[in-house]
């Protein structure tokens, strides 16, 4: 039996087919390079010593997507990585967004039914809690007012998958929210690669610390958190691998919806990541305070223990873990996948 990764050449889908190689499973990815490279089929076999069936598609081409399950008889679940991600795209190309999303979301669900598999793992995020009343967040927590469409397309498409269950409860639909996926695999051989410059915190404390950029711009200290700067919880990309492993066997168990917050539980700021950075590197991060960043809130971090309690998840990599990995690859390669 194979699983089916869509945007398994990507940041988290890749690191999770190596886990899942490791876990003794057989996976077939497709993806259609949007956002990854086709050199990161050489470093997974590099890792695992497998090379994973490969299917260069979108999902939005639906005779594609037939002829890929035709072709694997086998395969009996889905991981569903693929979609675009970045939030102030998101806000300037908002019909690419709920286009790409939400029609690969729709075209792959017509597909997987067709062929009678109907279990589906999907990349969710803390983003559909909005601007949080409390935290640590519960999945119970109520689902907040998205302030972009690329959260919006995840509020969506959690309530379609919900829907496409509750018409069919052979469905198993297991919905994992992440919280601040970072890191890198320990090999150094895969990690995140961002293009231009990058929006996210632990991709720009790395370039700046090897110095490819001179500072790191902290975006406002005066929220409500202990040193002002924003709080995360930041989650190794390894760990987060690991999580869609244990959810998979459970939505192999059950047939349900079930959602599940992925994260440590613990949140960092903005200066702790810095911190934490130079500690685990002995190099600097030069940074200045300026304004905030528009959209961004205060504090997000996550009550993991439903993960825990069904799964038999939680995370193990520490934060300096993750500091030492996402520099280990960001040393070991510059220039990302294009070294
Ligand atoms: P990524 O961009 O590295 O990986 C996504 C992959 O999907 C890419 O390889 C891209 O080429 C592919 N893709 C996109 N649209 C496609 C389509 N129509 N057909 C085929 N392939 C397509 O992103 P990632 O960080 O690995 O994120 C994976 C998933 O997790 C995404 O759905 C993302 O929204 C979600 N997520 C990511 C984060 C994060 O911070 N990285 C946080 C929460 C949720
Ligand atoms: N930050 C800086 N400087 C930077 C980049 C970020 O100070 O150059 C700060 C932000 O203000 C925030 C923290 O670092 O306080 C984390 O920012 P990220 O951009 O790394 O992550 P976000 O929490 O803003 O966004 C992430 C994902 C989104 C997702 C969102 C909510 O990238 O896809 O979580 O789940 F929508």
């Amino acid at each position: 039996m194979s699983i089916l990764i869509t945007g398994g050449t990507g940041f988290i889908g890749s690191h999770t087919v190596v886990e899942l190689i490791g876990a003794g499973e057989t996976c077939v990815i497709v993806d259609n390079f949007c956002n990854s490279k086709p050199v990161v089929l050489d470093r997974i076999e590099a890792i695992t010593g497998v090379r994973p069936r490969f299917y260069e598609a979108d999902l939005c081409d639906e005779a594609a997507m037939e002829r890929i399950f035709e072709e694997n008889p086998d395969l009996e679940s889905c991981i569903h990585f693929a979609g675009l991600k970045a939030v102030g795209e998101s806000v300037a190309k908002p019909l690419l967004y709920y286009q790409n999303n939400l029609i690969s979301t729709l075209t792959l669900c017509r597909v997987m039914q067709k062929h009678d598999v109907k279990r589906i793992v999907f990349s969710s995020s803390a983003t559909v809690y909005g601007d949080p009343i409390s935290v640590p967040i519960p999945e119970t927590a109520p689902r907040g007012l998205t302030t972009n469409p690329y959260g919006e397309t995840k509020q969506m498409i959690e309530r379609i998958l919900t829907d496409l269950y509750r018409a069919d409860t052979e469905w198993s639909v297991s919905i994992l929210r992440y919280f601040n996926p970072v890191g890198a695999h320990p090999s150094g051989l895969i990690g995140e690669d961002p293009c231009g410059i990058p929006n996210n915190l632990f991709p720009y404390v790395t370039q700046v610390a090897t110095g490819k950029r001179a500072f790191l711009q902290v975006f406002g200290d005066d929220y409500d958190t202990p040193d002002g700067t924003g709080v995360r919880d930041y989650i190794h990309v390894v760990d987060l691998a690991q999580a869609h492993l244990k959810a998979l066997q459970r939505a192999r168990k059950v047939t349900a919806v079930e959602c599940f917050n992925v994260g440590t539980g613990t949140g960092y700021s903005v200066l702790d990541i810095v911190k934490a950075f130079e500690a685990a590197t002995g190099r600097s991060v030069p940074y200045r305070i300026v304004e905030r960043r528009a959209g961004d809130i205060a504090a997000c971090y996550a009550d993991p223990q439903k993960a825990e309690n069904i799964l038999g998840w939680r995370a193990q990599y520490s934060l300096d873990d993750m500091c030492r990995h996402a520099d280990n690859w960001q040393t070991k390669n510059p220039n990302g996948y294009d070294t």
